[in-house]
């Protein structure tokens, strides 16, 4: 562990998640791909002015923590907890280096945790030497005495606190070591602190940042962030590629981009052998994830038999938009040493263009500078990019 800065983080992962009932604990959970821990430290491994990151764990634990940190677990230091947070708290505290000045203390079980909340915590860490995050609350509280109220607490004064807390770490150790001593047990940094009086400022934070405690929260914490992944989805342009390769061969119409081309040879194959159509539809298929061509149209099928493949395209067009997305752009390149494409280029982009109304159409050429089947006239290749978006 080393750095320039002199802020370190402590997270505590050694307890047992009991309330969550997972028979394992909570934070080597899987959540949506990556572990509860792993997120809940990753921001602070990313933070330029954190130096170092300790990760307290229950012995015998800690090969099941490196595996839930994966490639994390180099970059942060393990050590053993105790029996309680609070005293797995000081065992972080006791591991951390001698340069450390300042110290974020943060749940493994809370993986939310984001930059701007770190961000403020360490201004005003860094202004009045204390930082714990919190929220107003929205819900009204009441004094319960026995089954009755005995009266709400006005809401403007309440705060709901959450992690990290953040200390110096002199004056955190010396709290927490004299309520370790004095039997008493606080449930958070903070807590100990106010017992001796000292100032514990409290920084207020949008960003949603729950402790996964019950199954109840490790649902909400999964479809939180499904329909996160989901909303990046919908704005993701989806990217596919196609190729495809017919035999020139005597007695056929060559037929490119649905436009037929005079030429002694036409494509050989079970529809109209549109290469440059096949190649694109392949695209097309391949950024909605639909399989191929080979797969929608058989050539064991008669019904594609002399197909036209601008019609086959219309299929594939009709299957993307089911699946929620359009062509908003192709890009077609044509590889055959003959015959000479130029002066039919404008037509076969605009044949293309009709077929996908809304979307920018590329057609190009290329010999092959004689090599291979191609550049020896045998057959003609086309490779094809297709963007799709949702509708
Ligand atoms: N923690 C710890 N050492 C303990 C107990 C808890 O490091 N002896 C850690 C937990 O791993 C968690 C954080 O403190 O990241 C907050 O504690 P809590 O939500 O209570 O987690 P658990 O103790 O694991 O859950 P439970 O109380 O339901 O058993
Ligand atoms: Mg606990």
């Amino acid at each position: 562990m080393s750095g320039a800065g002199r802020a370190y983080a402590v997270v505590p992962a050694a307890g047992r998640g009991e309330r969550l009932g997972a028979g394992e604990n909570k934070v080597l959970l899987d959540l949506c791909g990556e572990s509860v821990l792993r997120r809940a430290v990753r921001p602070f491994l990313t933070h330029e002015e954190i130096a170092g990151v300790v990760v307290v764990c229950r012995a015998g634990e800690e090969e099941a923590v490196r595996a839930a940190l994966r490639a994390d677990a180099e970059r942060v230091r393990l050590v053993p907890g105790g029996a309680t947070r609070q005293e797995s708290v000081l065992c972080g505290l006791r591991a951390l280096p001698k340069d450390a000045e300042f110290v974020l203390v943060h749940d493994g079980a809370r993986p939310f945790v984001t930059r701007a909340i770190l961000d403020a915590c360490l201004a005003a860490l860094k202004e009045t030497g204390s930082a714990v995050t919190c929220t107003r609350v929205s819900d009204t509280i009441k004094r319960a005495q026995g089954a009755f109220s005995a009266g709400s607490v006005p809401r403007e004064e309440l705060r709901a606190v959450q992690t990290p807390q953040c200390f110096r770490l002199g004056a955190l150790l010396r709290a927490l070591e004299a309520a370790q001593r004095e039997g008493a047990a606080v449930t958070d940094e903070a807590g100990a602190l106010e017992r001796l009086g000292e100032p514990v400022r409290l920084v207020e934070c949008a960003d949603w940042n729950p402790k996964i405690t019950t199954r109840a929260d490790f649902a909400l914490a999964e479809s939180y962030l499904r329909a996160q992944e989901g909303t990046t989805r919908e704005k993701t342009p989806r990217v596919g590629t196609g190729f495809d390769v017919h035999r020139l061969v005597p007695g056929r119409h060559l037929v490119l981009c649905g436009v037929e081309i005079p030429y002694e040879l036409g494509l050989e194959g079970h529809s109209d052998a549109d290469v440059a159509v096949h190649a694109l539809m392949d695209a097309i298929l391949g950024a909605a994830a639909l399989g191929d061509i080979g797969r929608l149209f058989p050539d064991t099928d008669e019904r594609y038999r002399g197909a036209d493949s601008m019609k086959l395209l219309q299929e594939v067009l009709r299957r993307a938009g089911a699946a929620g997305l359009r062509v908003v752009h192709a890009d077609v390149t044509i590889i055959a040493q003959r015959p000479k494409l130029l002066p039919y280029m404008a037509q076969m982009a605009e044949s293309l263009r009709s077929a996908l109304p809304g979307a920018t159409v590329n057609v190009k050429a290329t010999t092959t500078e004689g090599l291979g089947f191609a550049g020896r006239g045998e057959g003609i290749a086309a490779q094809a990019a297709a963007t799709l978006l949702p509708w």
